[in-house]
């Protein structure tokens, strides 16, 4: 993340001089003296760590579940529209691939689920265990594409709640329908050795390792 910042702020600075036609020179043009670089770049930085590894890995842990649940596959290969999106929500809950939300600071004291949480304190909230909360009954832990509109909290909530949620639902819902319909016998390769990823707090497969054609 420090490498990443660097180079933004390396193109900050270039930019300064030649804004281009992008992001990064729109918003020097448009509010170049009332950003500083670091800004300019953290906001770059936070659009490009936002966008791309939460929903990359969303698509692997997508494409891991259809190697692996033949007959959830079928449903997104139906590729009807309500099965898509159905599939493309129930994937986001089931999968949180981002743990938690931002950490927000209490501006007061207040009691929620039963503990006191005193004002000042930094809360950070477990998205992966809100998906699972007891309101979705014992079918919680599992995958069911077909589970019908159910609100979740993959995406957060409130004034920072994700602003490329939408894009990234259309991104999910184009990547893995396409997926299924272009591998009909993808499975996973056996031995199946998937690991989680390490050193970060977004939920991803570094590799999984499939068969294109069923094998
Ligand atoms: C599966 C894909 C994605 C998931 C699960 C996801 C999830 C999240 C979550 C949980 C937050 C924090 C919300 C909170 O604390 O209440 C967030 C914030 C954010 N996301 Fe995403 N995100 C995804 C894709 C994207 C994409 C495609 C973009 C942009 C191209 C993006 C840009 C951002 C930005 C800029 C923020 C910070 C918003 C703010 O502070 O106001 N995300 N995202």
């Amino acid at each position: 993340m420090s490498d990443a910042i660097a180079h933004f702020l390396d193109i900050v600075r270039r930019q300064r001089e030649q804004p281009g036609p992008g992001l990064i020179g729109r918003l020097v043009r448009d509010h170049g003296t009332e950003l500083t670089d670091t800004q300019i770049a953290g906001l770059a930085d936070g659009l490009w760590t936002g966008g791309l590894e939460s929903t990359a890995s969303a698509i692997a842990l997508g494409g891991h579940l259809l190697a692996t649940d033949l007959a959830a596959a079928g449903v997104l290969r139906r590729g009807g529209r309500d099965d898509v999106d159905g599939w493309v929500e129930e994937l986001l809950r089931y999968s949180s691939v981002v743990q938690v939300a931002f950490p927000r600071v209490a501006l007061t004291e207040a009691e929620l689920g039963g503990e006191q949480i005193l004002a000042g304190v930094l809360v950070v909230c477990s998205l992966s265990a809100a998906n699972r909360d007891a309101r979705f009954g014992d079918s919680a832990p599992h995958f069911m594409p077909d589970r019908g509109p159910r609100s979740h909290l993959a995406f957060g909530h409130g004034l920072h709640r994700c602003i490329g949620a939408e894009l990234a639902r259309v991104e999910l819902r184009t990547a893995l329908h396409r997926l299924a319909v272009r591998f009909p016998r993808l499975r996973a390769a056996e031995p199946c050795r998937v690991t989680g990823a390490q050193l970060s707090f977004i939920y991803g497969l570094p590799a999984v390792p499939v068969l294109l054609d069923g094998g």
